[in-house]
């Protein structure tokens, strides 16, 4: 049984495809012990709940400074003993001690294909309006493995997505999330589940 950790900031569409995927049978062999979000009015947490699931809010305001907030992160997700965590719209720098410690167990998804609008201050809608700027017609979703880099870590699976238009940054968000976050990101776990990712030399190789 894979264990995961789900961290969350926001609305949580992601976190309640992963449950969906678990009670609906698209994700086997998987429990979610646990979902963390740095931000207490999160819808995410509610959903978590109300699937019977433990949601913990640890919000760095809450602490003195950036150490204690992330060894007090560390900790909740230590207790869990997860097997994977999943970052699924967790808008909170990873501390590096926790990727070291669970290397190749992280998994995030990026609403674009990587490696395009990514990075620094690439997130959530921002993503959205940066690929209408540079006029792609084609955007997608990207899972990966987190590595000590921003977005930068061995890509697990993308998806393509039309760009349309007369789009706006939400009608793009979410066709990206409706056609390819929901389905990608337990898909995925459902692959790591099944034991079908490795990591060699930085690359994701899935067997059948
Ligand atoms: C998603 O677009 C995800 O790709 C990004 O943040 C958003 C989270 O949305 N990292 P939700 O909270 O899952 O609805």
């Amino acid at each position: 049984m894979l264990k995961i950790v789900v961290c969350v900031s926001g609305g949580g569409t992601n976190l309640q495809a992963i449950i969906d995927g678990v009670a609906q049978g698209a994700i086997t062999n998987t429990q979610i012990v646990k979902v963390i979000s740095n931000n207490q009015g999160a819808y995410a947490l509610t959903r978590a709940r109300n699937a019977g699931i433990q949601a913990v809010c640890i919000a760095p305001k809450e602490y003195a400074d950036r150490e204690a907030f992330n060894q007090a992160f560390l900790q909740e997700i230590d207790q869990a003993q997860p097997d994977l965590i999943v970052l699924a719209g967790f808008l909170v720098k990873i501390p590096v001690q926790l990727i070291r410690s669970y290397g190749n167990r992280i998994i995030n998804i990026h609403p674009s294909l990587l490696p395009s609008f990514c990075g620094t201050g690439y997130y959530g809608l921002k993503v959205h309006e940066a690929a209408l700027a540079r006029g792609v017609k084609i955007t997608g979703a990207t899972v990966h493995f987190v590595d000590e880099g921003m977005d930068t870590g061995p890509i697990i699976m993308q998806k393509a997505v039309a760009v349309k238009e007369g789009d706006t940054p939400e009608i793009l968000q979410k066709r990206v999330m409706e056609e390819a976050e929901w389905l990608l990101l337990p898909w995925c776990i459902n692959l790591i589940a099944c034991g079908k990712v490795k990591v060699e030399n930085g690359q994701v190789l899935v067997s059948e």
